[in-house]
């Protein structure tokens, strides 16, 4: 970062009238006013805010440490640091985009933490989300022993989040990953290579159970099934925040009423488990009872809920006998 005149970023008046305001409150006499971090932080998490954008101090802070190449806390150690000409500038291109054509962060970062593991992410994904910590959490549970070899199965694996952190947690399991899309094996496949897990995680392309279909004919069976399938209704597309554009449409929507792969899901898990195999998936909270229902129907029992860190019925679990 260097000491220099402050450039044109305020899009906004009320942006350019707070600016004016923080110049004449920073200017020393004779001296150019310049950008700190911490004004800059500012201005963009006003300029979010009034775009509707919920996370608008976080975003401006994973943004701007990303340009500087620091971390978050990093920005507030140096907020009277001035920040360079050219970092402003490729600051104002994602902040650009984030505010105007809504691109998430982990699209514009390519990268996104999950079960505090890196993952790399792109448009070919669906960004992992935290809820999506409880189905691995619900996973782990059942799979007590960290040395035991667990078969696992994780249906609909996008960046590879799930197989990957039950893979870190248990270091003797072999998991195996499936997907539809072949774009998002590939960014699986790259996120277990960078984790050192490519040995132990196999990635199948395929539908549902179709890429281990011959195994289990031939008798081969997991202790844990794992998915989070698209579960949103396609009827309640227009709805949806803007963000959810840059995601794939194939990782979003589960038919019409969104529940299409939830039942075909609890249609078939009985058949690739082991006696006593425990499967889990994540769901909306208004899906809850009946993916319960749907699972009672295929063969399984002791259904249960689980709640994501807001309390809400995010998972729900359940054994073959
Ligand atoms: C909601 S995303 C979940 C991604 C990742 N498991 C996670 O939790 O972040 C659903 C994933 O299922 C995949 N998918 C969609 N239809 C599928 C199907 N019929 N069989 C297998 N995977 C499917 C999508 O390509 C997408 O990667």
């Amino acid at each position: 970062m260097s000491h220099e005149q402050r450039a044109s970023v305020p899009e906004t008046p009320a942006a350019a009238a707070s600016e004016r305001a923080a110049a004449a409150r920073r200017e020393p006499a004779g001296r150019p006013p310049v950008w700190t971090v911490l004004e800059l932080l500012r201005w963009t998490a006003q300029h979010f805010a009034e775009r509707g954008i919920d996370t608008a101090r976080l975003d401006a802070e994973l943004l701007l440490a990303d340009v500087l190449g620091c971390d978050r806390l990093r920005l507030y150690v140096d907020h009277d640091k001035p920040v360079a000409e050219d970092e402003r500038a490729r600051f104002r291109e994602l902040v650009r985009a984030r505010a105007g054509e809504r691109v998430p962060v982990s699209i514009l970062l390519g990268r996104r933490e999950f079960w505090s593991l890196p993952l790399a992410v792109t448009r070919d994904v669906l960004t992992p989300r935290p809820e999506t910590e409880t189905l691995v959490a619900a996973a782990l549970d059942a799979l007590p022993d960290r040395e035991a070899e667990w078969r696992v199965l994780d249906v609909g694996t996008g960046s590879g989040a799930i197989a990957l952190a039950i893979a870190h947690e248990r270091p003797k399991a072999r998991v195996t990953a499936t997907d539809v899309s072949p774009a998002a094996l590939a960014v699986a496949r790259g996120n277990a290579e960078a984790l050192g897990l490519g040995l132990r995680v196999r990635f199948l392309e395929g539908a549902l159970f179709a890429p281990v279909a011959a195994e289990l004919a031939a008798g081969a069976r997991f202790d844990a099934v794992v998915s989070n399938p698209p579960y949103v209704a396609r009827r309640d597309a227009e709805s949806l925040p803007p963000e959810l554009r840059h995601e794939p449409a194939l990782a979003l929507f589960g038919g019409e009423d969104g529940s299409e792969l939830l039942r075909a899901l609890a249609a078939e898990v009985a058949g690739a488990l082991a006696p006593g195999g425990f499967a889990a998936f994540e769901l909306d909270p208004r899906q809850a009872e009946a993916m319960a229902a749907w699972l009672a129907a295929g063969g399984l029992a002791g259904a249960t809920v689980h709640r994501d860190a807001a309390g809400r019925p995010r998972v729900v679990s359940a054994r073959k006998a």
